[in-house]
């Protein structure tokens, strides 16, 4: 039986740590051989308010603004704790969090689902399983996001590859369609793109290491709120943006249909090397 754990929980591999938070199931720490690989804002609120600022946010079952609101429920509820274990090697660490419809949840979206997701450490790597189940009667589907915020030591020296020659919607156009004609996205001003059905991996070097992510859907989203959103944003620091990059696996646009009994994975892996 899954019980209500209101702490953080924390597994120790012998080369990494990873922490997650029970509101949103939220990962807010990933450490490779004691460096933290994430960014979460120093003024980040834990207490339920607000989804946590940083880490990996879930967005289900919509990604962004829309019918409901932005980026969905799944970041603004409390999980239930499944599991938390290391195996006796001390090589893989696995936390485990449920949830299912509450009056929260179906208020804002009134369908009946089961989630479970279980995060991964093993070596300088981590995989992020999203199970989603539709346990109505009838199909639905979503739209989601693995909203990963990765700490870097420049953003002005960081470089996004893997999307030369791709798609992508401008959302500060109003998701004017464009082209990405550059090897590497940089930054000097607000980014904030849905790059379309694209061929994982993209990588980058945090200043430090190369971070590598793979996963099974099919939009990347990229974004920096640079200096003038983050001054708006209450929840994170004037100068953090120069400290920060979201590089997101998405099913930002075409929605994933769920028939009903059936379930969908998604999967999202990070490697540090
Ligand atoms: C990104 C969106 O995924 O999330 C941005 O592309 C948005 O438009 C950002 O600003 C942060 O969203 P929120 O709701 O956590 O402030």
């Amino acid at each position: 039986m899954a019980e209500t754990k209101a702490n953080p929980v924390t597994v120790k591999t012998d080369t990494a740590e990873v922490t997650v938070h029970p509101f949103g199931a939220h990962v807010t720490s990933w450490k490779v051989d004691g460096e933290e690989i994430m960014f979460v804002s120093s003024l980040a609120k834990y207490d339920g308010s607000r989804p946590i600022r940083g880490g990996v946010p879930i967005c289900f079952p919509q990604f962004g603004p829309g019918p409901i609101k932005q980026h969905g429920f799944a970041r603004r509820s409390y999980w239930n704790f499944v599991k938390s274990e290391v195996s006796e090697d001390g090589k893989v660490g696995t936390i485990q969090f449920s949830l299912s419809p509450t009056e929260y949840t179906l208020e804002m979206w009134n369908h009946k689902f089961e989630l479970l997701y279980t995060v991964i450490i093993q070596g300088a790597q981590i995989q992020i399983d999203l199970v989603v189940k539709n346990t109505e009667e009838s199909a639905w589907s979503f739209t989601g996001c693995l909203h990963t915020y990765f700490g870097v030591e420049d953003i002005t020296k960081t470089q996004i590859l893997g999307l030369k020659g791709t798609t992508y919607l401008d959302s500060l156009k109003d998701r004017a369609e464009c082209t990405e004609e550059n090897e590497g996205v940089t930054f000097n001003q607000n980014v904030d793109r849905i790059y379309r059905k694209i061929d994982w991996p993209v990588s980058f070097n945090n200043g430090k290491k190369n971070v590598k992510l793979t996963t099974n859907v099919a939009d990347c989203v990229v974004w920096n709120p640079w200096s003038e959103k983050a001054q708006a944003m209450g929840d994170f620091e004037d100068s953090e943006y120069l400290k920060m990059v979201c590089v997101e696996p998405a099913q930002a646009i075409d929605p994933i249909e769920v028939a009903s009994g059936a379930e969908y994975t998604f999967t999202h892996t990070i490697s540090v090397e």
